[in-house]
């Protein structure tokens, strides 16, 4: 009875779905297919965005890893140890064979060389860290020994610019030394003690900060050098260029 009566009310309820069924069945088919259709080529689009975002991604990765391991091989490649065999002639008649090393940095892109000088053997120079800056037209020597600054004007005609002199020091990269050259010798003149830093630019700034600091003067006339006993001279010799400069760094006792 109970069966009967389930499935006397089962029945209709199937037969009504499959009514209802049957017209949604039948009908939204081409409509399905249609709604198939663009959802498959949604993932088509998705998976080529996907593909693209990915070829994208790989190919900035790609590039970052490349100018960075660039930028570090051309960094490794900025830093020069030194060494000149030259001429000297300054402390006797009779020309001597002298070596000079030093440690040179090259920053293409910032515009500025910094050397650092290291104690040499005799005595002849005192060790020093040089920076010139070209983007401020400024040199700077930090006497280690004195543990003293001098800022002076940057002599474009003695200190080669970075791009010249990172050129040749690559160029004579293949042997250490540079050919034999000869030295020249310069005086400077211990001016004003400079107190506003910030003018010096953030290059100088760093070098010299909490050091005393001092502007240079060129000397002009070099007839009465051996004559001034009122001064004491600090001597730092250096290159950055084909020959070796002699700067004697004066100050009034
Ligand atoms: C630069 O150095 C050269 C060679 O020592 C010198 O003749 C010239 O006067 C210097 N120029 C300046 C502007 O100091």
């Amino acid at each position: 009875m109970e069966k009967t009566k389930d499935s006397g009310k089962l029945l209709p309820i199937r037969e009504h779905d499959i009514e209802l069924n049957r017209p949604m069945e039948v009908q939204p088919l081409p409509v399905q297919s249609r709604r198939s259709s663009f959802s498959r080529m949604c993932y088509l689009t998705m998976i080529l965005m996907l593909l693209l975002l990915g070829l994208i991604l790989t190919s900035m990765y790609v590039y970052r890893y490349f100018s960075i391991t660039g930028s570090s091989s051309t960094y490794s490649e900025n830093l020069f140890h030194c060494g000149v065999i030259y001429q000297d002639h300054s402390y006797s008649q009779l020309k001597e064979q002298m070596e000079l090393h030093e440690d040179v940095r090259i920053y293409l892109e910032e515009d500025y060389e910094q050397i650092n000088i290291p104690m040499p053997h005799f005595g002849e120079s005192d060790p020093a860290d040089i920076i010139h800056d070209f983007q401020r037209g400024l040199t700077a020597y930090h006497d280690i020994a004195l543990d003293k600054c001098y800022v002076i004007e940057l002599n474009t005609t003695i200190v080669m610019p970075p791009q010249s002199f990172w050129e040749l020091l690559i160029n004579v990269k293949k042997g250490v030394y540079l050919p034999q050259t000869y030295i020249i010798q310069e005086e400077m003149i211990v001016t004003e003690h400079v107190t506003d830093m910030d003018q010096l630019g953030s290059f100088i700034y760093h070098l010299c900060r909490g050091k005393e600091t001092y502007r240079l003067k060129r000397r002009t006339s070099r007839r009465h050098i051996h004559r001034r006993a009122a001064e004491s001279c600090h001597h730092i010799r250096h290159f950055e260029n084909t020959f070796v400069v002699d700067t004697a760094i004066c100050q009034k006792l």
